[in-house]
């Protein structure tokens, strides 16, 4: 579904950490929160002055729309975001006090689509990147009941939740998972909670004891993370969608800073898993802007199996940041 952009201002009604290095922000925002998709993102300015001049790409975690179920002593109209402390920007969001209006823009990009024809849908989350996938998880559950779209996903354990972390307070989402009657399986990569190991391993033990046959992916986390998911659907055949979080600057799809490497073939038209806007915001490079010699467009070239794939660069903005995983060249 196509949605324009506001932009608006959101009062913060709730800052919590939620782990190690993580917080989550409640925000009143009801023109945005009345259109925000699951995948879909705010950029967010994280201070009242001009520096850092740039906003900060962030996924919905949750999204109550206005007029929905809310208890009556809430708001509604609210959107959660989740984040991490990496740097400078995130840092400051740390100081953000409740009751402070911050400057939004969304809801941006492309969110998640469901895969058609698929029985059962695995939601892989690695550390904050389990954040988005929490709203879809709630828009798969409701929608089974509720929706056509979501009609294959019939059977009890439809929905299954893989989330991995380095240590137990770097997983996230668990609660959140389990309101929603999911029980998410989870692995630590010290060991200190679930599985010892990756959450790509919880995937490939998945697959290999519960079946694969009509399965689809939706990830979010650190690139190897959905590098080794994408393999993963690769070997299985599997339709996966991965959100990136390319890094950004407008957010807008007005200064590439987002560019992402794709093959350069047909798959958004005739890949029946493609959300049917993105082939519109698709930009075709020429190969001088992708880094060859002859300045032909990249329309023109003709797939050669012994050479790598003819490729383009898409804005994970504007085209993303969900993508099909067979769409990416990951390097
Ligand atoms: C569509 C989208 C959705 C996102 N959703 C979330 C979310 O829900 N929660 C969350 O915590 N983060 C999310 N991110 C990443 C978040 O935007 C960045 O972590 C944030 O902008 C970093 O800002 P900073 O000023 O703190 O870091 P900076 O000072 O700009 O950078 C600090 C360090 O972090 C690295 N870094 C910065 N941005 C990214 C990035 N996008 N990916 C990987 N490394 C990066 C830099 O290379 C640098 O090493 C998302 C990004 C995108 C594009
Ligand atoms: S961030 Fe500017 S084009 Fe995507």
């Amino acid at each position: 579904m196509k949605t324009t952009a506001k932009e608006a201002k959101a009062r913060i009604l709730r800052h919590q950490r939620i782990g190690a290095d993580s917080f989550r922000l409640r925000l009143r925002c009801p023109e945005i929160a009345r259109l925000a998709q699951p995948g879909q993102f705010i950029m967010l300015r994280v201070s009242e002055q001009s520096d850092p001049f740039l906003r900060r790409p962030f996924s919905f975690s949750r999204v109550f729309p206005p007029g929905g179920k809310m208890k009556r002593t809430e708001e509604d109209g609210i959107l959660e975001i989740c984040y991490k402390v990496v740097g400078r920007g995130t840092s400051l969001m740390t100081k953000l006090q409740e009751g402070q209006q911050l400057h939004v823009l969304g809801p941006l990009g492309n969110g998640f689509w469901a895969a058609q024809g698929r029985k059962q849908a695995i939601l892989i989350g690695g550390g904050i990147g389990i954040a988005p996938l929490i709203p879809w998880a709630e828009k798969l559950q409701r929608g089974r009941a509720q929706d056509r779209t979501f009609r294959n996903l019939n059977e009890p354990s439809a929905v299954v939740v893989l989330i991995g972390g380095e240590s137990r307070d770097k997983i996230l989402g668990v609660k959140e998972f389990k309101k929603l009657d999911l029980e998410p399986q989870i692995s630590t990569e010290d060991g200190s909670l679930g599985v010892p190991g990756m959450a790509t391993d919880l995937l490939e033990r998945e697959l290999m004891t519960r079946g694969h046959v009509s399965v689809a992916l939706y990830a979010c986390g650190p690139m190897p993370m959905l590098a080794k998911v994408a393999q993963i659907a690769d070997q299985f055949d599997l339709p996966c969608q991965v959100l990136l979080e390319a890094r950004m600057a407008c957010g807008m799809g007005a200064c590439l800073g987002c560019a992402v490497k794709v093959r350069e073939e047909d798959s958004l038209k005739n890949s029946q898993h493609a959300p049917p806007d993105a082939a519109e915001e698709r930009i075709l490079c020429t190969s001088a802007f992708a880094g060859g010699e002859t300045g032909a467009s990249s329309e023109s070239f003709v797939q050669d199996v012994s050479q790598p794939p003819a490729f383009r660069y898409a804005r994970a903005c504007k085209e993303g940041p969900v993508f099909e995983s067979r769409e990416i060249i990951w390097e």
